[in-house]
């Protein structure tokens, strides 16, 4: 009787041990691997022509395909083509390929209407933003090297276009630029269960390199053929900011400030107009408030608010 009980507990121990290795080992699951350059097909490309006539700045928005809503409020506002202080810019949603005839029939249809999606065949998921945004720095590479600057954004951001090109023309450094919100020195996130997680495996340094927050970041378009170039020589991390981040590194980029003041803001801000003309970026944008502050910036006078 005696023994089969402590059978029990021996088994009940060896159960549990061989559980606790398991997970212990888990993250060998997701040994570290380098992306291969030319991964993959475009399926779509916009309409540009930038040996034609090269922009001076090229927004690249990171969209899936249920996010029609947010392209259409983006179309209307912020990535209107325009012109500022005659300088030509341009905007385009970045989309990987998704599981669903139907979506990607409806995606079909809106790339032909409205000719401004880069589109590849890999699977459109959160955490292949990785991908997408290295399909941009690819299609910066090959179709568009004379654009002079890019931004890479997502689809819940307000973005002055108008602002960042009178920084970026203040500024007037075209090549080995990047700047965005800039985190100088972030720690990886070791909690499993955290969606941020990062296994000493995929990543096996306490801190990151500087790294802009991927809601938004510019750089002079040499930066995009560059990071590209050097990226099959970069372990792959699902974290697409931290992995531009690991590239400039390896360049000796570092990333700079635009503006003496905060123009770029992740965690989000409270909407006034005066306040929304002197920012770049603003981050939790519904497509809904996007039209509503987009009219209000538009029907605004920049001498209507007090000079700071
Ligand atoms: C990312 O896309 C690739 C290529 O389509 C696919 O094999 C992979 O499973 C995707 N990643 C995730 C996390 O789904
Ligand atoms: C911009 O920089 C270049 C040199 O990098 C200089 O020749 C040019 O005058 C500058 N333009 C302005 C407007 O400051
Ligand atoms: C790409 O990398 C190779 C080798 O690292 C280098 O010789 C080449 O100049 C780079 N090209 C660009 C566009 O940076």
């Amino acid at each position: 009787m005696v023994c089969t009980k402590m059978k029990l507990v021996y088994a009940f121990i060896l159960v549990v041990g061989a559980l606790c290795l398991y997970f212990s080992m888990e993250p060998f699951k997701e040994l570290p691997f380098v992306l291969k350059k030319d991964q993959g097909k475009f399926l779509r490309l916009p309409d540009i022509d930038c040996k034609q006539k090269p922009p001076f700045l090229v927004l690249l928005v990171t969209s899936s395909h249920s996010q029609l809503a947010a392209r259409m409020a983006i179309r209307k506002t912020w990535g209107r083509d325009t012109e500022v202080r005659g300088q030509h810019v341009r905007t385009f949603f970045l989309l990987g390929a998704s599981d669903s005839t139907e979506e990607m029939d409806a995606t079909a249809q809106e790339s032909e209407q409205h000719r401004d999606i880069i589109q590849k065949d890999f699977k459109d998921v959160y955490f292949n933003l990785t991908l997408k945004t290295m399909m941009g720095m690819e299609w910066v590479h090959h179709f568009c090297p004379q654009a002079t600057f890019v931004m890479k954004t997502d689809s819940d951001m307000f973005v002055n276009v108008g602002y960042l090109t009178e920084l970026l023309l203040k500024k007037n450094k075209t090549s080995r630029f990047f700047t965005g919100y800039i985190k100088p020195n972030d720690l990886p996130i070791r909690q499993r269960f955290n969606k941020w997680f990062v296994s000493k495996f995929e990543y096996p340094w306490d801190r990151y390199p500087p790294f802009c927050s991927g809601t938004g970041y510019v750089f002079s378009s040499d930066v995009a053929s560059q990071v590209y170039n050097v990226s099959e020589s970069v372990p792959f991390l699902k974290l697409e900011d931290v992995f531009v981040g690991i590239c400039l590194a390896k360049l000796k980029i570092r990333p700079e400030e635009l503006h003496t003041k905060q123009t770029f803001f992740p965690g989000g801000l409270r909407f006034s107009v005066c306040r929304f003309q002197k920012i770049v970026a603003c981050h939790f944008m519904k497509p809904q408030d996007l039209l509503i502050y987009w009219q209000a910036l538009e029907s605004s006078q920049e001498q209507d608010c007090p000079a700071v």
